[in-house]
């Protein structure tokens, strides 16, 4: 029976005779008047049934048509939940950050800001904040917001001292979120504000269970889109760099975050860009970055262009003293990495001394030889041996005689860091991939155009994935498609690796009718609606398993919350949760779109 918004009726939990049991639908809580039970869903069916909290979780799903993997472990989930709960955290952080900037804790921020002529807007798009100068101000803060002391520090936010004290790890900094590529905070860089020598001048997060420096780049999640249109990356030193860059209009600009460049952050631009520019100092730290930067993009296939700054000046204070139209003059007439090399060189160390000329045509070719592609390497060669006033048949000579470098070529995949767990020998494993990841990889794979809907239109990478030997089957086709524009004919003819990767890949090609049980077949025309349709199930139902994991991860901080009103803020998370997971269900089951992921209509499918 409903009355006002809540629903009444007689209480299952006790015997009654005029109803005191009431329901609010809206905030997923039920109340007993009479017998005083009370709580959310999960509580209710927990009670009702007389389960434990997982199993009344698995209960509500199966009721729902929505089955909780099993096949992922128990610390791959756990880990799910806990990087949802963190991101959390660092998301009120930045308001609160930001907060603060306009507070009178705020001002010398704002007075940093106004001195590096960054505009409102500007301050507004990267979220700029600062931190109170006071030892515990934003730690307090977020406890009242429901988060636990555990979650502050693994969040980087809050610091823990042998004595068990608790303090805010940016003090008096102007605050940078650091965010990752689809604009979720990962992490912060502060900026000090004080005169005094001895405090750091950055402080960054640590590196956390979202936040690993070595894949990061600063700005990347405003940049990717235009770094896509042109084809081309700038990249700078320095976070005020990227935000003076943007404001200049430059906004195809990132940068690193306080780390020198990896191959991650080359392979992660060339997802969008076969070009990058350096944009550095021309002094002998920046000179050196260059050449590191050179070194690692060259055997990842990228092409780099040096741009080089007068000595002294970085992005932002160069545009603030010469203007946007020198810099665009800068980055267009910015010479390719030979002609930067060779120029260096020549002013410096190799002056008419042939012993010297010798060993740097000897790394220019090493360099060259690090190019992936091979028919590239011709054209290096002519532009040497231009440079250098040599015919070019002594440099091929030279680049077909000369040993290959003792050290193998690159390994993309192997040099990064293992996440998946180290096999235990023995044990049967569990089945390495859920059904609902299958299904997309499949998608990718089988589907025309699957791939690129699901980069572009759904966002989808890697992190979309749950389970390790997911993530590194994706990654792999996606760099596959970046190198040959018709991967899956490559990937079905070409001799493959014995990777675990490729093992499943071709699995996947194999399997005829495979997997879904609503398409026969991929091979098939699909209708464009109907792909974007099943691309949305497949990614709301892994939402569905991280909620569920996010679920755990909170109910067993109810167990550890200190006080009632901790466990009260726990308790609404669990039911906005809930709520948000209904709705995905839902709207799978309804073939309706959902804000919480791209509507099949509105999302532009091509
Ligand atoms: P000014 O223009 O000299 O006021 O400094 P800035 O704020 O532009 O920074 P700077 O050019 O000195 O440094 C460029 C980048 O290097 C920064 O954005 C940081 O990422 C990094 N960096 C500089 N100093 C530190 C430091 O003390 N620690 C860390 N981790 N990174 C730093
Ligand atoms: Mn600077």
């Amino acid at each position: 029976m409903q009355r006002g918004r809540n629903y009444v009726g007689l209480c299952p939990f006790h015997k009654e005779k005029t109803p005191s049991f009431n329901v609010s639908e809206e905030r997923n809580l039920f109340k007993c008047f009479g017998c005083g039970r009370s709580g959310d869903s999960i509580a209710f069916i927990q009670e009702h049934l007389h389960l434990d909290f997982v199993e009344a979780v698995r209960h509500i799903a199966t009721s729902l048509g929505i089955s909780i993997p099993e096949n992922v472990s128990a610390e791959e989930v756990a880990n799910a939940g806990k990087r949802e709960a963190v991101l959390k955290v660092l998301a009120e952080a930045v308001e609160f950050y930001h907060g603060v900037l306009y507070s009178s804790d705020g001002a010398p921020a704002q007075n940093f800001y106004k001195i590096r002529n960054l505009l409102p807007e500007t301050i507004e798009q990267f979220s700029l904040g600062a931190s109170p100068a006071a030892w515990d101000i934003a730690t307090t803060y977020m406890q009242q917001h429901g988060f636990t002391v555990d979650l502050l520090v693994e969040a980087g936010i809050s610091v823990q001292n042998e004595d068990g004290r608790v303090y805010d790890r940016f003090r008096g900094r102007a605050m940078f979120p650091i965010r990752d590529h689809l604009g979720r905070a990962v992490g912060f860089s502060g900026r000090t504000l004080s005169a005094d020598p001895t405090t750091a001048k950055y402080i960054n997060s640590p590196q956390s269970i979202v936040f690993d420096k070595g894949r990061i780049l600063y700005g990347l999640d405003k940049a990717r889109k235009p770094i896509a249109e042109r084809g081309m990356a700038l990249l700078v030193e320095g976070q005020v760099d990227v935000i003076a860059m943007h404001q200049a209009g430059f906004t195809h600009c990132v940068a690193t975050s306080g780390t020198a460049v990896t191959p991650d952050h080359v392979r992660m631009i060339k997802k969008y860009a076969g070009t990058m520019v350096l944009v550095y100092d021309a002094d002998d730290a920046g000179r050196k970055a260059m050449q590191r930067a050179i070194g690692l993009a060259l055997p990842e296939g990228m092409h780099v262009r040096c741009a080089t700054l007068p000595t002294g000046a970085d992005p932002d204070s160069f545009l603030r003293e010469h203007g946007n139209k020198k810099m665009e003059d800068l980055i267009d007439n910015a010479p390719s990495w030979m002609h930067y090399l060779v120029e260096f060189y020549a002013s410096n160390t190799v002056s008419d001394n042939p012993v010297q000329q010798g060993r740097v045509l000897r790394s220019l070719l090493t360099l060259i030889r690090s190019i992936p592609d091979a028919l590239q390497h011709p054209f290096h060669v002519r532009e040497l041996a231009g440079l250098f006033h040599l015919p070019e048949e002594t440099l091929l000579a030279e680049l077909a005689g000369t040993k290959q470098p003792e050290k193998p070529m690159q390994q993309p995949q192997t040099a990064r860091t293992p996440r998946s767990p180290v096999p235990t020998a023995g044990k049967p494993q569990p089945p390495e991939i859920l059904p609902a990841e299958r299904a997309l990889l499949t998608a990718a794979l089988t589907i025309e155009n699957g791939l690129t809907d699901l980069l572009n239109a759904f966002n989808c990478t890697d992190e979309t994935f749950i389970s390790p030997m997911a993530q590194a089957v994706y990654r792999r086709i996606v760099v596959c498609s970046d190198d040959y524009p018709d991967f899956r004919q490559h990937l079905r003819e070409s001799a493959i690796t014995n990777s675990a990767e490729d093992k499943i890949i071709q699995s996947i090609l194999s399997a005829t009718g495979e997997p879904s049980s609503k398409w026969s077949s991929f091979d098939v025309d699909i209708p464009e609606k109907e792909t974007a349709r099943f691309l949305r199930d497949a990614i709301g139902t892994m939402q569905v398993y991280k909620i569920d994991a996010e679920i755990r991860a909170l109910k067993e901080q109810t167990t550890v919350a200190q006080t009632e009103s901790d466990r009260k803020v726990i308790l609404h998370s669990i039911s906005k949760l809930l709520q948000q997971r209904f709705e995905i269900i839902t709207a799978i089951q309804n073939n309706t779109g959902s804000a919480l992921w791209p509507d099949a209509d509105s999302a532009s499918v091509s």
